[in-house]
Protein backbone atom coordinates (compact mmCIF):
# COMPACT_ATOMS: atom_id res chain seq x y z
CA UNK A 1 0.00 0.00 0.00
CA UNK A 2 1.63 3.06 -1.63
CA UNK A 3 0.42 6.53 -0.14
CA UNK A 4 2.92 8.50 -1.95
CA UNK A 5 1.32 11.37 -2.79
CA UNK A 6 -1.53 10.90 -0.50
CA UNK A 7 -2.51 13.54 2.30
CA UNK A 8 -3.77 12.12 5.88
CA UNK A 9 -5.32 14.43 8.84
CA UNK A 10 -4.97 12.58 12.39
CA UNK A 11 -6.83 14.03 15.13
CA UNK A 12 -5.17 13.63 18.60
CA UNK A 13 -1.77 12.15 16.90
CA UNK A 14 0.92 13.06 19.79
CA UNK A 15 0.68 9.28 21.49
CA UNK A 16 -0.31 5.89 21.28
CA UNK A 17 -2.89 4.70 18.05
CA UNK A 18 -2.92 8.40 16.81
CA UNK A 19 1.25 8.23 16.57
CA UNK A 20 1.11 4.91 15.04
CA UNK A 21 -1.51 5.71 12.49
CA UNK A 22 1.13 9.05 11.47
CA UNK A 23 3.98 6.58 11.56
CA UNK A 24 2.40 3.85 9.41
CA UNK A 25 0.78 6.54 6.90
CA UNK A 26 4.59 8.36 6.84
CA UNK A 27 6.22 4.61 6.45
CA UNK A 28 4.07 4.52 3.37
CA UNK A 29 5.04 7.67 1.35
CA UNK A 30 1.79 10.22 2.76
CA UNK A 31 1.74 13.37 4.49
CA UNK A 32 0.41 13.78 7.38
CA UNK A 33 -1.06 16.63 9.94
CA UNK A 34 0.11 15.48 13.06
CA UNK A 35 -2.66 17.28 15.09
CA UNK A 36 -2.48 17.82 18.96
CA UNK A 37 -3.53 20.00 21.78
CA UNK A 38 -1.03 19.84 24.85
CA UNK A 39 1.47 17.02 23.76
CA UNK A 40 3.37 19.71 21.61
CA UNK A 41 6.96 18.16 22.16
CA UNK A 42 5.58 14.84 21.32
CA UNK A 43 4.06 15.71 18.36
CA UNK A 44 6.88 17.13 16.84
CA UNK A 45 8.63 14.05 17.79
CA UNK A 46 6.36 12.10 16.08
CA UNK A 47 6.22 14.90 13.10
CA UNK A 48 10.65 14.25 13.05
CA UNK A 49 9.54 10.32 12.69
CA UNK A 50 7.40 10.63 10.09
CA UNK A 51 10.03 12.33 7.94
CA UNK A 52 12.76 9.84 9.19
CA UNK A 53 10.30 7.33 7.61
CA UNK A 54 9.81 8.60 4.30
CA UNK A 55 6.79 10.97 4.52
CA UNK A 56 5.93 14.35 4.83
CA UNK A 57 4.72 16.03 7.97
CA UNK A 58 3.19 18.88 10.02
CA UNK A 59 1.96 19.20 13.68
CA UNK A 60 -0.47 21.50 14.68
CA UNK A 61 -2.17 22.25 17.44
CA UNK A 62 -5.89 22.57 17.40
CA UNK A 63 -8.78 21.73 19.63
CA UNK A 64 -10.98 19.82 17.46
CA UNK A 65 -13.97 21.60 20.00
CA UNK A 66 -13.42 24.76 18.43
CA UNK A 67 -15.03 25.13 14.84
CA UNK A 68 -12.46 27.92 13.89
CA UNK A 69 -9.12 26.25 15.44
CA UNK A 70 -9.86 22.88 13.01
CA UNK A 71 -10.85 25.06 9.92
CA UNK A 72 -7.64 27.11 10.30
CA UNK A 73 -5.86 23.61 10.53
CA UNK A 74 -7.26 21.83 7.74
CA UNK A 75 -6.62 25.21 5.61
CA UNK A 76 -2.85 25.04 6.69
CA UNK A 77 -2.83 21.39 5.82
CA UNK A 78 -4.58 22.23 2.21
CA UNK A 79 -1.93 25.01 2.15
CA UNK A 80 0.80 23.02 2.43
CA UNK A 81 0.33 19.39 1.12
CA UNK A 82 -2.50 20.16 -1.26
CA UNK A 83 -5.46 18.99 -0.35
CA UNK A 84 -6.63 15.86 2.33
CA UNK A 85 -7.29 12.41 1.61
CA UNK A 86 -7.47 10.86 4.85
CA UNK A 87 -9.41 12.21 8.18
CA UNK A 88 -8.88 9.75 11.08
CA UNK A 89 -11.12 10.93 14.01
CA UNK A 90 -8.96 9.75 16.41
CA UNK A 91 -8.27 12.23 19.74
CA UNK A 92 -10.00 11.41 22.53
CA UNK A 93 -11.04 13.14 25.83
CA UNK A 94 -9.66 10.93 29.21
CA UNK A 95 -12.98 10.14 31.10
CA UNK A 96 -13.08 9.11 34.91
CA UNK A 97 -15.45 5.91 35.49
CA UNK A 98 -18.20 6.87 37.77
CA UNK A 99 -21.84 5.55 39.63
CA UNK A 100 -24.44 7.31 36.88
CA UNK A 101 -25.16 9.50 40.16
CA UNK A 102 -21.90 11.44 40.47
CA UNK A 103 -21.94 12.37 36.74
CA UNK A 104 -22.48 16.12 35.82
CA UNK A 105 -23.99 16.41 32.71
CA UNK A 106 -21.17 19.45 31.79
CA UNK A 107 -18.09 17.76 33.14
CA UNK A 108 -18.50 14.02 32.16
CA UNK A 109 -21.24 13.76 29.82
CA UNK A 110 -21.01 17.54 27.54
CA UNK A 111 -16.97 16.89 27.40
CA UNK A 112 -17.15 13.67 25.76
CA UNK A 113 -20.25 14.47 23.34
CA UNK A 114 -17.74 17.74 22.66
CA UNK A 115 -14.49 15.97 21.72
CA UNK A 116 -15.88 12.72 20.44
CA UNK A 117 -19.08 13.70 18.23
CA UNK A 118 -18.26 17.29 18.07
CA UNK A 119 -14.87 17.25 17.02
CA UNK A 120 -15.43 14.52 14.49
CA UNK A 121 -18.29 16.81 13.38
CA UNK A 122 -16.08 20.06 13.20
CA UNK A 123 -13.32 17.89 11.23
CA UNK A 124 -15.63 16.83 8.56
CA UNK A 125 -17.15 19.65 8.13
CA UNK A 126 -14.04 20.98 7.19
CA UNK A 127 -12.28 18.43 5.23
CA UNK A 128 -15.42 16.83 2.93
CA UNK A 129 -15.44 20.16 0.76
CA UNK A 130 -11.74 19.30 0.02
CA UNK A 131 -12.21 15.71 -0.61
CA UNK A 132 -14.92 16.92 -3.11
CA UNK A 133 -12.31 18.91 -4.94
CA UNK A 134 -10.17 15.72 -4.85
CA UNK A 135 -12.89 13.15 -6.19
CA UNK A 136 -12.99 11.33 -3.07
CA UNK A 137 -11.56 10.68 -0.05
CA UNK A 138 -11.48 8.23 3.49
CA UNK A 139 -12.60 9.18 7.07
CA UNK A 140 -12.54 6.47 9.67
CA UNK A 141 -13.60 7.29 13.12
CA UNK A 142 -12.51 5.84 16.13
CA UNK A 143 -14.80 3.54 18.53
CA UNK A 144 -14.42 1.52 21.64
CA UNK A 145 -16.09 -1.63 22.38
CA UNK A 146 -17.57 0.47 25.40
CA UNK A 147 -20.41 1.44 22.05
CA UNK A 148 -21.83 -1.80 22.05
CA UNK A 149 -21.76 -3.25 25.52
CA UNK A 150 -23.41 -2.38 29.13
CA UNK A 151 -20.66 -0.68 31.38
CA UNK A 152 -21.95 0.93 34.33
CA UNK A 153 -18.68 2.68 34.59
CA UNK A 154 -19.09 4.08 31.07
CA UNK A 155 -21.88 6.39 31.27
CA UNK A 156 -20.26 9.00 29.47
CA UNK A 157 -17.62 7.46 27.00
CA UNK A 158 -20.25 4.56 25.77
CA UNK A 159 -22.52 7.26 24.14
CA UNK A 160 -20.36 9.45 22.39
CA UNK A 161 -18.78 6.73 20.88
CA UNK A 162 -21.93 5.16 20.27
CA UNK A 163 -23.17 8.49 18.58
CA UNK A 164 -20.02 8.64 16.26
CA UNK A 165 -21.10 5.20 15.38
CA UNK A 166 -24.54 6.52 14.22
CA UNK A 167 -23.11 9.89 12.63
CA UNK A 168 -20.25 7.57 10.36
CA UNK A 169 -23.58 5.33 9.26
CA UNK A 170 -24.96 8.46 7.90
CA UNK A 171 -21.66 10.16 6.57
CA UNK A 172 -21.08 7.11 4.63
CA UNK A 173 -25.02 6.81 3.14
CA UNK A 174 -24.90 11.00 2.49
CA UNK A 175 -21.00 10.79 0.75
CA UNK A 176 -20.57 7.35 -1.23
CA UNK A 177 -22.30 8.94 -4.42
CA UNK A 178 -18.91 11.26 -4.41
CA UNK A 179 -16.33 9.18 -3.80
CA UNK A 180 -16.10 9.43 0.05
CA UNK A 181 -15.52 6.50 2.33
CA UNK A 182 -16.46 6.42 5.93
CA UNK A 183 -16.12 3.70 8.29
CA UNK A 184 -15.51 3.06 11.53
CA UNK A 185 -12.58 0.68 13.59
CA UNK A 186 -13.45 -0.78 17.21
CA UNK A 187 -10.18 -1.45 19.26
CA UNK A 188 -10.66 -3.76 22.27
CA UNK A 189 -7.80 -2.54 25.21
CA UNK A 190 -4.65 -1.65 23.37
CA UNK A 191 -1.12 -0.83 25.42
CA UNK A 192 2.20 -1.10 24.54
CA UNK A 193 5.67 -1.18 26.45
CA UNK A 194 5.68 2.04 25.40
CA UNK A 195 2.27 2.68 26.49
CA UNK A 196 0.93 0.39 29.15
CA UNK A 197 -2.43 0.12 30.02
CA UNK A 198 -3.76 2.80 31.95
CA UNK A 199 -6.52 1.40 34.14
CA UNK A 200 -5.04 -1.87 34.89
CA UNK A 201 -2.13 -3.34 36.70
CA UNK A 202 -0.04 -6.28 34.97
CA UNK A 203 -1.20 -9.13 36.81
CA UNK A 204 -4.98 -7.52 35.52
CA UNK A 205 -3.62 -7.25 31.85
CA UNK A 206 -2.54 -10.90 31.62
CA UNK A 207 -5.65 -11.84 32.85
CA UNK A 208 -7.51 -9.99 30.40
CA UNK A 209 -4.90 -11.58 27.73
CA UNK A 210 -5.90 -15.23 29.01
CA UNK A 211 -9.54 -14.38 28.19
CA UNK A 212 -8.85 -12.74 24.59
CA UNK A 213 -9.31 -15.68 22.15
CA UNK A 214 -6.22 -14.56 20.39
CA UNK A 215 -4.34 -14.52 23.54
CA UNK A 216 -2.74 -11.14 22.72
CA UNK A 217 -3.37 -7.53 24.04
CA UNK A 218 -3.71 -5.06 20.32
CA UNK A 219 -0.35 -2.97 20.12
CA UNK A 220 -1.31 0.93 18.76
CA UNK A 221 0.39 -0.76 15.63
CA UNK A 222 -2.75 -3.37 15.00
CA UNK A 223 -5.34 -0.70 14.74
CA UNK A 224 -3.17 1.25 12.56
CA UNK A 225 -2.87 -0.99 10.01
CA UNK A 226 -6.50 -1.62 9.69
CA UNK A 227 -6.89 2.10 9.44
CA UNK A 228 -4.46 1.42 6.82
CA UNK A 229 -6.37 -0.76 5.05
CA UNK A 230 -9.46 1.31 4.87
CA UNK A 231 -8.25 4.32 3.56
CA UNK A 232 -6.29 1.61 0.72
CA UNK A 233 -7.79 0.67 -2.39
CA UNK A 234 -7.78 -3.18 -0.67
CA UNK A 235 -11.26 -1.68 0.60
CA UNK A 236 -12.19 0.30 -2.17
CA UNK A 237 -16.39 -1.07 -2.11
CA UNK A 238 -16.14 -0.69 2.18
CA UNK A 239 -18.25 2.17 3.49
CA UNK A 240 -20.39 2.37 6.61
CA UNK A 241 -19.11 -0.57 8.04
CA UNK A 242 -17.32 -0.86 11.31
CA UNK A 243 -13.83 -2.88 11.79
CA UNK A 244 -13.08 -4.61 15.47
CA UNK A 245 -9.30 -4.72 16.44
CA UNK A 246 -10.31 -6.95 19.53
CA UNK A 247 -8.36 -10.35 18.77
CA UNK A 248 -11.86 -11.88 19.02
CA UNK A 249 -12.47 -10.45 22.92
CA UNK A 250 -15.69 -8.83 21.56
CA UNK A 251 -17.52 -11.53 19.69
CA UNK A 252 -20.92 -10.38 18.07
CA UNK A 253 -23.33 -11.30 15.06
N1 LIG B 1 -6.02 2.87 24.09
C1 LIG B 1 -7.02 2.01 24.14
O1 LIG B 1 -6.94 0.96 24.83
C2 LIG B 1 -8.28 2.25 23.32
C3 LIG B 1 -9.28 1.26 23.34
C4 LIG B 1 -10.43 1.47 22.59
C5 LIG B 1 -10.59 2.64 21.86
N2 LIG B 1 -9.62 3.59 21.88
C6 LIG B 1 -9.84 4.81 21.08
O2 LIG B 1 -8.71 5.01 20.24
C7 LIG B 1 -8.43 6.42 20.12
C8 LIG B 1 -7.02 6.71 20.56
O3 LIG B 1 -6.86 6.28 21.91
P1 LIG B 1 -5.46 6.41 22.65
O4 LIG B 1 -5.56 5.68 23.94
O5 LIG B 1 -4.39 6.12 21.68
O6 LIG B 1 -5.48 8.01 22.92
P2 LIG B 1 -4.76 8.82 24.10
O7 LIG B 1 -3.46 8.22 24.46
O8 LIG B 1 -5.79 9.04 25.17
O9 LIG B 1 -4.47 10.20 23.35
C9 LIG B 1 -5.50 11.09 23.09
C10 LIG B 1 -5.06 12.06 22.03
O10 LIG B 1 -6.17 12.97 21.80
C11 LIG B 1 -5.66 14.29 21.85
N3 LIG B 1 -6.73 15.20 22.27
C12 LIG B 1 -7.47 15.16 23.40
N4 LIG B 1 -8.38 16.15 23.39
C13 LIG B 1 -8.20 16.83 22.22
C14 LIG B 1 -8.82 17.96 21.64
N5 LIG B 1 -9.84 18.61 22.25
N6 LIG B 1 -8.37 18.40 20.44
C15 LIG B 1 -7.35 17.77 19.80
N7 LIG B 1 -6.74 16.68 20.30
C16 LIG B 1 -7.15 16.23 21.50
C17 LIG B 1 -4.48 14.24 22.82
O11 LIG B 1 -3.63 15.33 22.54
P3 LIG B 1 -2.51 15.92 23.59
O12 LIG B 1 -1.85 14.71 24.23
O13 LIG B 1 -1.61 16.67 22.67
O14 LIG B 1 -3.23 16.79 24.57
C18 LIG B 1 -3.85 12.89 22.43
O15 LIG B 1 -3.02 13.04 21.31
C19 LIG B 1 -9.49 7.13 20.96
O16 LIG B 1 -10.55 7.57 20.14
C20 LIG B 1 -9.97 6.07 21.95
O17 LIG B 1 -11.29 6.29 22.38
C21 LIG B 1 -8.46 3.41 22.60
Amino acid sequence: MDFEGKVALVTGASRRIGAALALAFGQRGGSVVVNFLSGKERAECIASQVEAAGGRALAICADIRDQGAVREMVGRAVENFGGIDFLINNARHLHAKKPFLELDWEQDMRSQLEVHLGGAFHCCQAVIPHMKNRGGGTIVNMLSTAFRAANPGQHAYGPAKAALRNFTMNLAAEFGPLGIRVNSVTPGSTASPEFPSRNRSEAEVENLRQKIPLRRIASPEDVAETVVFLCSDASRHITGADLPVNGGSQIIL
